[in-house]
């Protein structure tokens, strides 16, 4: 795995200058809230940590926020601050376990649906900063579709969705699908289930939405892999450590190495030429456009 590891950072390296990075954003969303999005996104990224990766973890839940809750880490400037143009990114942006950075969020991201375009031209100059810093940015979002967590969705690169084995995460991971695939944009989409019994219902419960995309939708998705119910979840949630960190013997925690590392197996697989395309750049002008043309 870590000649793939290493196979990866030289792909998405600027082939032109090879120490600056073209970094690749990855949303996490849900259907139903409370699925665990905010675990995994924090967890998933110190395993990519472990593996060599510089990630930033950047906390886009509205209203929800609490990627700093999970850390025990109460940063003094967040995503409030620069959407206000108080700071600037690098100010707002603070170092937690494993020399994982993260971007707390704020109250004022709500603000994000009435950005003119001059707050989204700052808002890209910003988040361009980042462009070589990282391997990989991800944005914590929340659940369901709102109007400014769909500009990440469909401006990533990747966008992951978690759901649950119940009926109703299921159903609302399906509904998320739908409707992106409805406004005919071409999101790339991979699937986790968490908290599922076992792999048998891991597998069950993904190749249920796998297949009725693929019947109905004609969408191809790939899996991530499946996540196991483990009560040391619940008990790091209450240290505030990540359970990666708490508990990294853990079945949950051994369970995120081995979706990082599919991750890292399906990034290498993409055609050199669309990581070439892309970086935060690729992303900003993806975003910038639907805020220009909202449809
Ligand atoms: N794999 C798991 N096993 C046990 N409990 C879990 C697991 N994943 C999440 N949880 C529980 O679900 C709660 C919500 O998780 P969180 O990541 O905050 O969800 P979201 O971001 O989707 O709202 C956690 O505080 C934890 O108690
Ligand atoms: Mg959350």
């Amino acid at each position: 795995m870590s000649d793939q590891a290493q196979q990866l950072r030289q792909l998405i390296s600027n082939q032109a200058d090879p120490a600056a990075i073209q970094t690749r954003v990855i949303a996490v969303t849900s259907g139903k809230g409370g699925v665990g999005k905010s675990n995994f996104t924090l967890n998933f990224a110190l395993q990519l940590r472990t593996r060599g990766f510089k990630v930033l973890v950047f906390d886009a839940d509205n209203g929800f926020a609490n990627i700093d809750v999970l850390m025990g880490l109460t940063p003094k400037f967040n995503l409030y601050h620069l959407l206000k143009r108080q700071k600037t990114i690098h100010e707002i942006i603070h170092t937690g376990y494993q020399e994982l950075d993260f971007i707390a969020g704020g109250s004022g991201f709500r603000e994000l649906a009435f950005w003119t375009e001059a707050d989204a031209q700052y808002f890209s100059d910003q988040v361009m900063q980042l462009n070589g810093k990282y391997h990989f940015v991800l944005f914590d979002l929340g659940a369901g579709l709102s109007k400014e967590s769909l500009k990440f969705i469909i401006s990533a690169h990747e966008t992951v969705l978690v759901t649950t084995p119940e009926p109703t995460s299921i159903t609302d991971a399906y509904a998320i699908i739908k409707m992106v695939q409805s406004m005919k944009h071409d999101v790339e989409f991979h699937l986790v289930v968490n908290r599922s019994g076992d792999d048998f219902e891991g597998k069950y419960t993904a190749d249920k939405i796998t297949l009725v995309a693929k019947q109905f939708l004609k969408m191809e998705i790939p899996i991530l892999g499946y996540l196991p119910e483990d009560p040391n979840v619940q008990k790091a949630v209450k240290k505030q450590v990540p359970f990666a960190v708490a508990f990294p013997n853990t079945a949950a925690a051994k369970q995120m190495g081995r979706i990082a590392d599919q991750y890292i197996r399906t990034v290498v697989s993409v055609p050199e030429k669309e990581h070439m395309n892309s970086g935060m750049k690729g992303f900003l002008n993806r975003m910038i456009r639907l805020i220009q043309n909202p449809s």
